[in-house]
């Protein structure tokens, strides 16, 4: 199959690449590099380096790449610089989305959106949240991530195409950014390896639902196979504190990683948790990766230097 990834130089998109190319796809990236690394790529992906805001470059792209299938990626992905600049988020995660959605009508070509399950639900969603549950999200990146969701809908009642939506929960593994402000698990096992402290915004007793990059490559790969469109959680449905993870994260380490612990941010829910039915009844798709293991491959990338190509 010709596929393309938009953000395809990113965490989980690059390792998106690698499954599509080990799978025996033809790969094209587009990615404007403002948080991929081009050293991520495998050399058989071919890249284009531009932005999903520029409509008329990602049209030339797309009609002369020609892919069957696009997934699409690319985007902000910072909660707090939404927060402070949400024009510019909505730029990017609306305008860049229907960017894509008109370039693949254009091409025939079916997308697969990369949508949030942490982000979307809001404060008062049932835990585990179903895919059902009207979104309220807390801040303008889940805003935009609704809304091109919303977009994604509606091409396929406009226009027939199949198009679906994968609401990620918190994803981590392998290549994503220690140094950077999402990514708790790398961030922390950076911390612990530097002999730091790392600090805990609350008193850690939130809950997040943490699914592993390598699950989540296998969620999109169930998804390209399907056919029929749909909207669908790719989590694990487990509730984690961050105490627990800095324990685990001590654990594997072999030292306590003695956290220290500081306000907790505003616009931050308390818990979050997504259901998983519809994926494993839909797609024959769950996550398999224990949490204890997950840890342990990302504890180790760090280790190892953090190498661009790692797998998971
Ligand atoms: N990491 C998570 O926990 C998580 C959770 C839910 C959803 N998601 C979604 O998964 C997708 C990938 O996220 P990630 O964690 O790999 O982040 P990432 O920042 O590593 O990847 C995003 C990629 O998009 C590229 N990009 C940004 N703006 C662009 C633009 N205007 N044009 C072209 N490329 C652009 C960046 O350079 C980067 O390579 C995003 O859509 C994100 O919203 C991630």
């Amino acid at each position: 199959m010709r596929v393309l990834v938009t953000g395809g130089a990113g965490f989980i998109g690059s390792h998106l690449t690698d499954a599509l190319l080990a799978r025996g796809d033809e790969v094209s990236v587009i990615d404007d590099l403002s948080a991929g690394r081009m050293a991520r790529l495998d050399e058989r992906a071919v890249l284009h380096k531009l932005s999903v805001t520029d409509a008329v470059a990602l049209n030339v792209v797309i009609s002369s790449a020609r892919p069957e299938l696009i997934c699409h990626l690319a985007a902000q992905i910072d909660v707090r610089a939404s927060v402070a600049a949400p024009a510019v988020d909505a730029r990017t995660n609306v305008v860049g989305t229907v960017n894509v959605l008109e370039a693949a009508r254009l091409a025939g070509a079916r997308v697969l959106f990369c949508s949030s399950g942490g982000a979307l639900y809001g404060r008062d969603a049932p835990i585990p949240s179903l895919e059902d549950v009207l979104p309220l999200p807390e801040s303008p990146y889940g805003v935009a991530k609704y809304c091109a969701e919303q977009y994604v809908g509606l091409y396929n009642r406009l226009h027939g195409t199949a198009h679906s939506s994968l609401r990620l929960a918190n994803v981590y593994g392998p290549r994503q950014d220690p140094t950077g402000e999402s990514g708790v698990i790398t961030i922390f096992c950076a911390r612990v390896l530097a002999g730091e402290r790392p600090t805990i915004f609350g008193d850690g007793t939130q809950t997040r639902d943490y699914v592993y990059v390598g699950d989540v490559v296998a969620a999109f790969l169930a998804a390209a196979d399907q056919g029929r469109p749909g909207t669908w959680n790719v989590g694990t449905g487990v509730e984690v504190s961050v105490l627990e993870l800095a324990s685990m994260i001590g654990d594997v380490a072999g030292r306590p990683a003695d956290p220290k612990f500081a306000p907790m941010r505003p616009g931050e829910l308390q818990r979050s948790a997504i259901a998983i039915e519809r994926a494993e009844r839909d797609l024959g798709w769950r996550a398999v990766t224990s949490l204890a293991d997950g840890v342990r491959a990302a504890y180790r990338w760090i280790e190892e230097g953090a190498p661009d190509r790692a797998g998971y």
